[in-house]
């Protein structure tokens, strides 16, 4: 099959990849000719586990290019991919569908014979009507249908989850358009993928739904957290005792700094907004967003008091910037305003993540960012892990403990042993555990 992937960010550019990769011969088109630059001359715009070497691989067998031509693209694509952002709008949380409304506009001006336009960004109920009504506009004649086919990969394990998801969602009525489909994720049938074939609606609703579930588990969990350590329990054995009981499950059950990133945060709210405009408002999504708010400033707040009421005049190392490991993704990293709160009560800031540093200097300019751990922690008051990448799991605490000014360790994301901690003789505070 011939597909056109419009967007080449973390979805479109993995989706792309990965169509390539099952067999299908792949355009991707992006309208920052610095993306395609780099693509084009043998990089990856992004840090994504394994994909510069799928890329690279895919290129030179001739099934995946990069264009910032959409016609190119789409002229003779039998599917074309709109997989560009969905950001919030500002002022109201909805989300902003211009780049999608306006990728479909141009896709109808250059589309030719039948084609399947599908809809790969998280888009709220009823985009799909109108990215078909703006097209019909445009081409009152064309032969196309709309397909809503969310993704559910996740950053950092992005290859792989594109290529054994828990399951793909396909959102229409037309036989033909599903039959195409069918084509093109055929790799996954033959493993025995279930995909769940629905009307569009309730298809763009399934991707909501999903995330805003996700979002509420890891916020009760949150709670659950500040409750333990009220009451002296431990919330990473309260985890574990609920999450194996089969009608939980044991994922996003991890106490931590609050969620953050490209996703739940603006997928929350739109759905919010889609339900209240709807009149069926998600009380309890609502309550989520709220507490997820107010969970970042207060672990800026366990940090002030674990340095002894104030941070004026200390300098915090920070280990982790990104919103989660294995990304360089920044988007709505809960390291914004933790930091943001420490540098308003007049700390300095020291920081190192192995891959975020780069986008991070535009959002956080006032900070010192670092080349290593060990250089992020030498002389400072505190050391506070925001993101859990796998080389802080295993820093050498002795010499931790020698660099740092005074021994204080801040583990938003529960990676050390409290008591082993404590005997080491560090000063140490985590998430819910006494
Ligand atoms: N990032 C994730 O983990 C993830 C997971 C699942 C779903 N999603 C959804 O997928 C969508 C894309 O997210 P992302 O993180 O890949 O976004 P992104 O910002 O990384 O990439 C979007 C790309 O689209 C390009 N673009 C915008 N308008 C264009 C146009 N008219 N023609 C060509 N290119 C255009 C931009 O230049 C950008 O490179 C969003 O709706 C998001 O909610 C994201």
């Amino acid at each position: 099959m011939r597909v056109a992937m419009i967007g080449t960010g973390y979805v479109g550019l993995v989706s792309g990849v990965c169509f390539a990769d099952f067999g299908h011969s792949v355009i991707c088109v992006d309208k920052d000719p610095k993306k395609i630059d780099v693509l084009n001359n043998g990089g990856v715009p992004i840090y994504e586990p394994g994909l510069a070497d799928l890329v690279a691989k895919n290129v030179s067998a001739g099934r995946l290019s990069f264009t910032t031509e959409i016609e190119d693209a789409v002229k003779n694509a039998d599917a074309v991919f709109i997989a560009v952002g969905t950001p919030s709008r500002r002022g109201d949380g909805h989300a902003d569908l211009s780049y999608v409304y306006a990728a479909a506009e141009e896709i109808a001006g250059v589309m030719d014979g039948y084609t399947v336009i599908v809809t790969k960004s998280t888009v709220p109920v009823g985009t799909g009507d109108e990215v078909q009504a703006r097209i019909r506009k445009v081409r009152p004649d064309g032969k196309f249908d709309v397909v809503s086919n969310p993704e559910f990969l996740r950053e950092g394990a992005a290859i792989e989850d594109f290529k054994r998801p828990d399951r793909v969602v396909v959102g229409t009525d037309s036989e033909r358009a599903q039959e195409i489909m069918r084509s093109l994720y055929r790799p996954l049938f033959i493993n025995e993928t279930p995909i769940v074939f629905t009307n569009r609606r309730t298809s763009e609703l399934i991707k909501y739904a999903g995330n805003a579930f996700l979002a509420t588990k890891i916020t009760f969990i949150n709670e659950m957290a500040d409750l333990c350590e009220k009451v002296g329990a431990n919330v990473q054995e309260v985890s574990k005792g609920i999450g194996l009981d089969g009608r939980i499950g044991g994922k996003f059950l991890h106490a931590g700094p609050g969620y953050g990133g490209s996703c739940f945060p603006k997928d929350t709210l739109a759905v919010v907004k889609t339900a209240q405009d709807a009149g069926a408002p998600l009380q309890i999504v609502e309550a989520v967003i709220a507490a997820n708010e107010e969970r970042k400033n207060k672990m800026a707040d366990k940090v002030i008091s674990a340095c002894g009421g104030t941070v004026k005049g200390k300098t915090i190392a920070v280990l982790g910037l990104a919103f989660k490991p294995n990304t360089d993704d920044m988007r709505d990293s809960p390291s914004l305003p933790v930091i943001n709160k420490l540098l308003a009560g007049g700390a300095a800031i020291r920081a190192y993540d192995p891959e975020a540093m780069s986008e991070a200097k535009s959002l956080l300019p006032n900070i010192t960012y670092c080349d290593n751990s060990y250089d992020c922690i030498e002389g400072a008051d505190a050391l506070v892990i925001i993101t859990e990448w796998d080389q802080f799991r295993a820093l050498d605490m002795d010499r931790v403990k020698d660099l740092l000014a005074a021994p204080v360790l801040i583990d938003l994301r529960n990676i050390y042993h409290p008591q082993r901690m404590k005997g080491r003789g560090f000063t140490y505070i985590s998430v819910g555990r006494p």
